[in-house]
């Protein structure tokens, strides 16, 4: 790391994004956090609580709200912000999720549509202004969140699954083309993390971890340049597992695991 590192984190306003900007915020960091509601322009609004936290960690924070399905601002705001302080290390981290109905009903369209712009357009884009730069610099971390659910589809959230999976085909993809680069590329696969996230899903949660745990195991396999970072043991292997196994066997396990099309909420 240099004198001066610079982080650049989305969905950093709460949950997981929240704990990583804590985690990083130190004197010598400039922290770049975005959501849709992390920053005031209202003075007599009080500033974010985790802005100030980081702050008062010595990092300087500059953060905005962008949209990530906004790509025209998200870029434009990326693209300035790198021109200024160019990215080591980016956290494409902000999502949403979406599940269907207590009774097996589809979810709705607006919800999948928004877990797809959000989740897999949102990251690829987030990512984008920065590939050619970072190429250039022949240097920069790029860090994706997905999620266990990557490594096989649970009946209960498919569109949030399609969207973790496709992010991380992305990211192992960029790892193969930018090594050759000077650029890192990881993907983080989380399994449960306490969260306002987590607190909407209506499974069994078993292993859950709090965010500032997670955000320390985040960081530690960063540190190292994992190509894939995947938590908690053993949920992690037991899911690379189920992915193995013919596909009856793995739904009815799935089914009485809670996270079958028949459920009532936990
Ligand atoms: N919690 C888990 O168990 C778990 C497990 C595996 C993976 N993950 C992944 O980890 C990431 C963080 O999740 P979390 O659990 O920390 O959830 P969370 O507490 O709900 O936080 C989500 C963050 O994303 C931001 N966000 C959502 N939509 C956005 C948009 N359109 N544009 C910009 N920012 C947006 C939110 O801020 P605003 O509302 O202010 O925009 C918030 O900061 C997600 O990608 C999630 O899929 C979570």
């Amino acid at each position: 790391m240099t004198a001066q590192t610079v982080i650049l984190i989305t969905g950093a306003s709460r949950g997981i994004g929240a704990a990583l900007a804590l985690e990083y915020a130190n004197a010598g960091v400039i922290l770049g956090l975005l959501s849709r509601s992390i920053s005031s322009l209202d003075p007599i609004v009080p500033i974010d609580p985790i802005v100030s936290a980081c702050e008062q960690k010595g990092a300087q924070v500059i953060c905005a709200n962008i949209d990530v399905t906004d790509t025209e601002a998200l870029q434009q705001w990326i693209a300035d912000f790198n021109k200024q302080y160019p990215v080591d290390l980016l956290i494409a981290n902000a999502g949403v999720t979406s599940s269907i109905g207590t009774k097996g009903e589809a979810e709705s369209w607006s919800a999948i549509s928004n877990v797809l712009d959000t989740n897999l357009h949102g990251v690829i884009a987030t990512i984008y202004p920065l590939i050619e730069p970072m190429r250039q610099r022949r240097a920069g971390h790029i860090a994706i969140v997905s999620s266990l659910s990557a490594y096989r589809g649970l009946p209960i959230t498919p569109s949030y699954c399609a969207s973790k999976a496709g992010v991380k085909v992305y990211g192992e993809a960029l790892r193969g083309w930018l090594a050759e680069e000077g650029v890192k590329v990881s993907v983080i696969c989380p399994g449960f993390v306490k969260s306002a996230m987590s607190d909407q899903f209506m499974g069994d949660k078993p292993f859950m971890l709090s965010a500032e745990k997670a955000a320390v195991i985040i960081k530690k396999g960063l540190d190292k340049n994992k190509a894939r970072i995947s938590f908690p043991f053993p949920l992690n292997f037991g899911i690379w597992l189920l992915a193995l196994l013919p596909a009856a066997f793995a739904d009815r396990i799935l089914s009485l695991l809670s996270y079958g099309a028949n459920r009532e909420p936990r």
